[in-house]
């Protein structure tokens, strides 16, 4: 049996030149026998930009705005996370085999790892895109809570890793392009955390119009309200703390940590910002994608 300690902090591994975490590198191998159906779902995103939050809201969605039915089980049990692997933990891929149609499956994954399936059987995207700056601060507390990344080092050199593309799943400024260049050929809901801050219930209704289903106006209301950020913090069902406390360690850093668009204020130096702004730029000429830093 593996020795306990070799479960931490395993360097990233590189699948077709994108760092991953060691075991979800070794997931994607038996991932290759996979089929998605037609009538899945999958929730797509750069880690840290509302995966969670969006996932509960399509649970609650395909339950009609039943919470006691989306209490069934932990969010990650309801929506398999594909190339998910932890020790001690049933695979995604393993989750998705006991789960009925319609599915509602989750991915980190750039296109380059993607399941040629899911885009063979026009599987339904919803996408959601958050500002980088935001990203890269939940980024870094992530990586202290959760021990299958690496040690993250300290924040100016995780922000240095962050824009280089060297972190799990690698490069942001790649992820939000690629995927909102899909939108061309594949059915994409591209959606922003900001918007879903600014107005939850206008992008819920964009996410029943994309799925073609509909729901009461007081349910939605509701769903609204089952979904903000203090709920789902308080909530055992979408919180993350029914995962071994040494993976997600949430005495470091909640999983529901803040919650909120502009955090980056309170981390980036003025030197810091200038630097990121500088690149950002160059790393997003050419692309009409347009995020919004604070609200
Ligand atoms: P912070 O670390 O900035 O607080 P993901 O689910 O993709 O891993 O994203 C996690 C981030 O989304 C965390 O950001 C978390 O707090 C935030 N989040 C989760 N649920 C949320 C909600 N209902 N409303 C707003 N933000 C939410």
């Amino acid at each position: 049996m593996e020795p306990v300690q070799d479960t931490y902090r395993p360097p990233l591994e590189y699948v077709k030149g994108v760092p991953l975490i060691k075991y979800f590198a070794e997931a994607l191998g038996p991932l290759e026998s996979f089929q998605a159906w037609p009538d899945d779902v999958l929730i797509s995103t750069y880690p840290k930009s509302g995966t969670t939050w969006v996932s509960e809201i399509l649970d609650l969605i395909y339950q009609g705005g039943d919470l006691q039915k989306c209490q069934r089980a932990p969010i990650y049990v309801r929506v398999p996370f594909l190339e998910f692997k932890m020790p001690g933990c049933p695979t995604g891929f393993e989750l998705l085999e006991d789960t009925p149609a319609p599915r509602l499956l989750k991915t980190h994954l750039p296109l380059a790892l993607l399941p040629q399936t899911l885009l063979d059987q026009k599987v339904k995207v919803v996408y959601v895109a958050r500002n980088a700056k935001d990203v890269a601060v939940s980024f870094y507390h992530f990586y202290r809570m959760a021990k299958v990344h690496p040690d993250p080092g300290t924040w100016d050199s995780f922000l240095e890793d962050f824009m280089a593309g060297e972190v799990s799943y690698g490069s942001w400024y790649q992820h939000v392009q690629e995927w909102w260049e899909l939108r061309h050929t594949h059915p994409v809901l591209y959606l922003f955390y900001e918007d879903m801050k600014e107005n939850p219930k206008r992008e819920i209704q964009k996410i029943l119009e994309f799925v073609g289903r509909s729901l009461p106006e007081e349910t939605v209301e509701d769903i609204v309200q089952h979904t903000s950020f203090q709920e789902m913090k308080n909530n055992a069902m979408t919180n993350y703390r029914t995962l071994p406390s040494d993976l997600l360690d949430h005495s470091i850093s909640a999983f529901m940590r803040k919650g909120i668009t502009g955090d980056w204020k309170s981390t980036f130096t003025v030197a810091q910002n200038e630097r990121f702004e500088a690149y950002y730029a160059e790393k997003m000429a050419g692309c009409n994608l347009h995020f919004r830093s604070e609200l």
